[in-house]
């Protein structure tokens, strides 16, 4: 069978047994329902069902299926998803029974989800993995749940939380940072004061807490201009007219120390028009000029030099939607499992990647969702770390890396 055979029955079997138990109620399920659902779902025969194989050197016969479906309950009950129901054998229920086909670890546990030879994907909540690290970090980027007044699937903070909630979760990520290396933090633009089209100033505040609280400073508030951007904010926009469409979201970088900034515009430089090539090989500026009140003065012969390439201006467009991210959307849902609604495309922490980190530094992101800060600094050979709290969110992402060197999906033990 190939890998990628392989690996999309893990997952199936992994969604199945998610999702197989119920979500309302206090009801469990028996392992012999369980079984039976999954063989059902998969189109195996009872013979399928129950085969057995010689195992390891006493060649004892063991029924693999059921053997793996037991190990990733094991997981889910470590997790604290799944639980035992009392005083019934083999019978198991959710934790948390309510929801919206997202389950979340439990707070102070931490799985690995799955790895490559360069990271590590754990399915836990950032502030314990991050507080147990002892391990320098390079650069994190990241994108944690914004202050929402509607709540997405996997739940935010209220904004009157959001400064406090925000810094206590990436303190023990600053406290690992080497010097010079640098926070990326992309955050929501459209956080309005209840009822009015005025926004939320928790933008201004976060800033000046993560520089008093933790000792951050300020590099840029970088302009991430998304033209796939759908309309909004409607009720502003489009239906009271006093607000105008939303275009552009902020990504604030920082770091602990702007004179050791290990950022280094020459690894991200853009390719010179055939225009402005022209000019430089025509000899750069012909006349003299002067502008707002000499301010500006161009000389003769200045812009004359070839260089390597243009640097990139500080607004930076990409829009959200990316093949890779297509075919990870097309693959959740074939499995059964929630595609993630917000993730950041690929390109941007891609540019953020390269421009801040060197190759083998550790890229970190402890709001994971479909892990594109870690699928960028994969393919750009930094070593990487990302926490994610739901299952079905790391479960899912696993597929994005099924081709990289090394991967293991390590749920299943
Ligand atoms: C805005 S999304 C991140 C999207 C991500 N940048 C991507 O490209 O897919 C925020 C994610 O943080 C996760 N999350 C929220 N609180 C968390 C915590 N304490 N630890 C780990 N993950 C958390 C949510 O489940 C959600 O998937």
């Amino acid at each position: 069978m190939s890998k990628k055979k392989t690996m999309k029955c893990e997952l199936d079997l992994f969604s199945e047994i998610l999702h197989a138990y119920p979500s309302e109620g206090d009801r469990g399920l028996s392992n012999a329902s369980l079984y039976e659902r999954i063989a059902d779902r998969a189109q195996l025969s009872p013979e399928d069902l129950n085969a057995r194989a010689p195992v390891g050197e006493s060649k004892q016969p063991v029924n693999l299926l059921k053997r793996r479906i037991r190990w990733f309950q094991q997981t889910l009950k470590h997790a604290g998803i799944l639980e035992r129901v009392d005083g019934e054998r083999g019978v198991w229920k959710l934790t948390n029974p309510a929801g919206d086909g997202l389950r979340k670890i439990n707070p102070g546990v931490s799985v690995l989800g799955f790895s490559t030879k360069l990271g590590l994907a754990i399915l836990g909540s950032c502030d314990t993995v991050f507080s147990r690290l002892d391990t320098p970090i390079h650069l994190c980027v990241t994108s944690p749940p914004y202050p929402l007044a509607s709540q997405r699937a996997y739940g935010n903070p209220n904004e009157g939380d959001f400064v406090d909630w925000l810094c206590r979760s990436i303190e023990p990520v600053v406290k690992n940072l080497v010097n010079g290396g640098s926070i990326c933090l992309n955050i929501g633009n459209d956080i309005f004061i209840s009822g009015s089209p005025a926004r939320s100033l928790y933008q201004e505040r976060l800033l000046l807490a993560l520089h008093d609280r933790l000792g951050l400073s300020l590099m840029d508030r970088l302009v991430w201009h998304n033209p796939s951007k759908p309309p909004g904010p409607v009720q502003w926009a489009s239906l009271n007219r006093v607000q105008l469409n939303v275009a552009w979201e902020p990504v604030y970088w920082l770091t602990n120390n702007p004179n050791a900034v290990r950022s280094d515009n020459r690894r991200v430089l853009q390719e010179h028009t055939e225009r402005h090539l022209n000019f430089i090989r025509n000899g750069g500026i012909k006349a003299r000029s002067s502008a707002s009140d000499g301010a500006y003065i161009k000389r003769i012969g200045a812009y004359s030099t070839e260089t390597l390439g243009r640097i990139p201006r500080n607004v930076l467009t990409f829009g959200h939607a990316c093949q890779d991210q297509r075919n990870y959307k097309q693959f959740a849902k074939n499995v059964g499992l929630p595609a993630h609604g917000a993730a950041m495309p690929l390109s941007l922490a891609s540019f953020l990647i390269e421009f801040l980190s060197r190759p083998d530094d550790l890229v970190v992101d402890p709001f994971g969702g479909s892990f594109s800060t870690a699928k960028a600094a994969e393919q750009l050979g930094r070593r990487w770390l990302s926490t994610e709290c739901m299952i079905e969110y790391v479960l899912g992402a696993s597929v994005r890396f099924k081709e990289f060197d090394g991967f293991g999906l390590s749920l299943n033990g």
